[in-house]
């Protein structure tokens, strides 16, 4: 349970109190009440209100809206406030200011807007959180710590540099090792001096921002960032530890979110918390999918969904409005996916500034006569009713899919085979292939322990990490389905080629080698016949961006190419590996063929789908000790019939039994009690 001071699914969101007049709160307070609302989470962004200069804090206001809060039966998710630097400090420190990529000093402005290794910014940051610690630690209505805001970004200052150097220091010991890991024979790079090294950026080894001629220099820059930010993050929960241990710490995260390698940063929170923001044209299964990484980083732990909007965002080209049930739908679909919370971004309309035309639970309207606030307070309702009876169930999988932070970097900075190879549309087809099919799937860090599946994918597994391939090997030997893509075992951890043919490590595992990798253009397509019956996988499938020739060097042929000079050469292929199998998919196929396959692979293991239902019905299963639940979800414009089976269940939202063929109305929800 995050805390048990609030045994429910939390409901609430992000509050700004001090951008409106006092008179407003009130207002506030009881419209929350109305709207079932039990948490906010604030003041995440009003530093500068909190602390004036160097020594001068004022908290007055803040103690005045804890208290009235507090009196309204509203908790507390209290934010540090440090997401944006106040003005004074850029003023009088301007090494709180970030530099760009292309080497210029930004000016005070924005959020997000302070360089991670700044001292003035860590040492205000933490001192900030500790007297915020100190005040509220003990107060009765605290429920959760929310630090900074979306960490990301990147700086490139002198000071930053001065930290990387540090930071290679540590990680090479010696200029020899650091000169090999880089590959700095090549265009003659190679440093005698630490002090050579600069920052990769426009001015140095970057031709864009994501484009860079040393993948190992950006590869550990990246790396340096994500843990710079994430010094940040520890160094004000640890302030806030030591004054005033026992609040579930968190910052809210951001999903497939690129800059930041989450699987180290959740090692570090005691709760995930993740902001989700689909678009009305978001597929639902990618937003499945980020749900499942956000559980997927902490080992399957219950997940916040810290913000979303009831309505509509600002900062996407269009902003379309959620159609009605939709809301409550996706926040199901959260709850289905992991989530313990469902809160929102933001409770009130800001009146000025960039979110002014953001969603909200109050709109500027100021009442509760609104489409969005009476949808906003029947969820409310609902998850009140429930109590605490789904809280702290867990999702289970036997199907993992690997994800990789160093992967997906090193895949998108490489400079060829194709610019049509990104890593998360890969791992997405794999998702959506056993999501489509309600086979419970989870996102696995390459860390994390593989024996606990049945069936791993590792799409693009592109950089092999040292002890990853051992570690395949027992999930193997013990029985275990692998599966891996073209473009995978062919470097090592500093993105340096594992010679001796590709897959590198992986090769004997496959029982086959690549010789070569041909990239298709944009508007090519090869295709993949399968040759042998694999039981649901048969006929003849698309494929493209790029095709692997690879040799047999004991792995069976399910599949050859049907076109071009590699027409008839094996493109999937099937190993045995002691009492495992090890597959290998030697190009892009199109949707049809993941979904079959992944029948196979489920099937072979004996895996059974959630539910067996129509396209655009999403179903889970969380288990919470005996006990099971069932959450079904119809993101389809129709009403569907749906088959629940023979036994009874109880629909704990209408409180009532139910079984065998039941109809699900449009964007309709069960969440049955099995
Ligand atoms: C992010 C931020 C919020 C707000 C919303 C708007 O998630 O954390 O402060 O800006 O976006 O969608
Ligand atoms: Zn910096």
């Amino acid at each position: 349970m995050i805390n048990e001071r609030l045994p429910k699914i939390w409901y609430g969101g992000d509050y700004n109190p001090d951008q409106w007049p006092e008179e407003i709160w009130t207002e506030d307070a009881r419209l929350f009440r109305r709207a079932g609302i039990d948490v906010a989470t604030l003041p995440v962004f009003s530093w500068a209100k909190l602390q004036t200069d160097e020594s001068t804090y004022d908290f007055s206001w803040l103690d005045r809206v804890f208290e009235l809060l507090q009196s309204n039966g509203i908790h507390v998710c209290l934010a540090t406030s440090t997401g944006a630097v106040p003005a004074w400090m850029a003023t009088r420190h301007p090494d709180v200011l970030r530099t760009t990529i292309e080497g210029s000093r930004r000016k005070f402005g924005a959020r997000h807007n302070f360089c991670p290794n700044s001292p003035t910014f860590r040492k205000y940051a933490a001192l900030l959180a500790r007297k915020l610690a100190e005040r509220y630690g003990a107060h009765p209505a605290l429920v959760a710590w929310h630090i900074n805001n979306e960490y990301g970004g990147s700086c490139w200052c002198e000071r930053c540099e001065e930290a990387f150097r540090a930071w290679l220091r540590r990680r090479y010991s010696s200029l020899a090792a650091l000169n090999e890991a880089w590959c700095t024979g090549f265009w003659g790079h190679s440093f005698s001096d630490w002090d050579q090294i600069v920052a990769p950026s426009l001015l140095s080894e970057h031709l864009t921002g994501e484009k860079t001629v040393f993948q190992g220099i950006t590869l550990d820059y990246y790396r340096f960032t994500s843990e710079s930010l994430l010094a940040c993050f520890t160094a004000e929960r640890d302030a806030i530890r030591a004054a005033a241990p026992g609040v579930p710490i968190t910052t809210n995260l951001m999903g497939t979110f690129k800059g930041l390698d989450y699987f180290l940063w959740a090692r570090e929170m005691d709760v995930v918390s993740w902001d989700s923001y689909p678009s009305l044209d978001t597929p639902v299964n990618e937003v499945a999918m980020r749900h499942d990484l956000m559980r997927g980083v902490k080992g399957g732990r219950p997940f916040m969904l810290m913000e979303q909007t009831p309505s509509q965002q600002n900062w996407q080209p269009y902003n379309s409005l959620k159609r009605p049930g939709v809301m409550r739908l996706q926040s199901w679909q959260a709850v289905a996916r992991g989530a313990d919370t469902v809160m929102f971004f933001q409770l009130r309309r800001s009146r000025g500034a960039c979110e002014k035309y953001h969603g909200a639970v109050i709109e500027h309207a100021g009442q509760e006569n609104t489409r969005v606030f009476r949808e906003v307070a029947a969820l409310g309702k609902e998850l009140a009713a429930l109590g605490d009876t789904l809280i702290d169930s867990r999702v289970e999988s036997r199907v993992g899919i690997l994800f990789d932070w160093d992967n997906w970097w090193a895949v998108e900075m490489s400079s060829g085979p194709s610019i049509a190879l990104r890593y998360l549309p890969q791992v997405s087809g794999w998702h959506e292939a056993f999501w489509a099919q309600n086979f419970p799937v989870d996102l696995v860090g390459i860390a994390d322990d593989l024996l606990r599946y049945d069936v791993v994918i590792a799409p693009v597994l592109y950089m092999l990490k040292p002890g990853v391939a051992a570690r395949i090997t027992e999930f193997l030997q013990r029985g275990g389905t692998f599966l891996t893509t073209f473009f995978s075992g062919i470097v090592n951890e500093n993105d340096l080629v594992t010679l001796g043919g590709y897959p590198g490590e992986l090769r004997r595992l496959l029982g086959i080698w690549v010789e070569e990798i041909d990239a298709l253009l944009p508007d090519r397509r090869n295709s993949m016949v399968v040759t042998q019956p694999l039981g649901g996988l048969a006929g003849s499938f698309e494929c493209g961006i790029v095709c692997d020739l690879l040799q047999l060097e004991g792995a069976e042929v399910c599949a050859v190419y049907g076109a071009d000079f590699y027409k008839g050469m094996p493109c999937l292929t099937r190993n045995t590996v002691g009492k495992g199998q090890a597959w290998y998919v030697a190009s892009s196929p199109e949707r049809r063929f993941l979904h079959g396959l992944a029948r196979v692979l489920a099937a072979g293991k004996g895996i059974e789908p959630v539910l067996r239902a129509t396209p655009g019905v999403e179903a889970t299963r969380r288990r919470k000790g005996t006990e099971t639940f069932l959450f079904v979800l119809n993101h389809n414009e129709e009403a569907v019939r749906i088959d629940l089976g023979p036994r009874q269940l109880t629909d704990l939202l209408e409180r009532k039994p139910v079984r065998g063929m039941v109809t699900l109305p449009a964007k309709g929800v069960l969440v049955l009690k099995e």
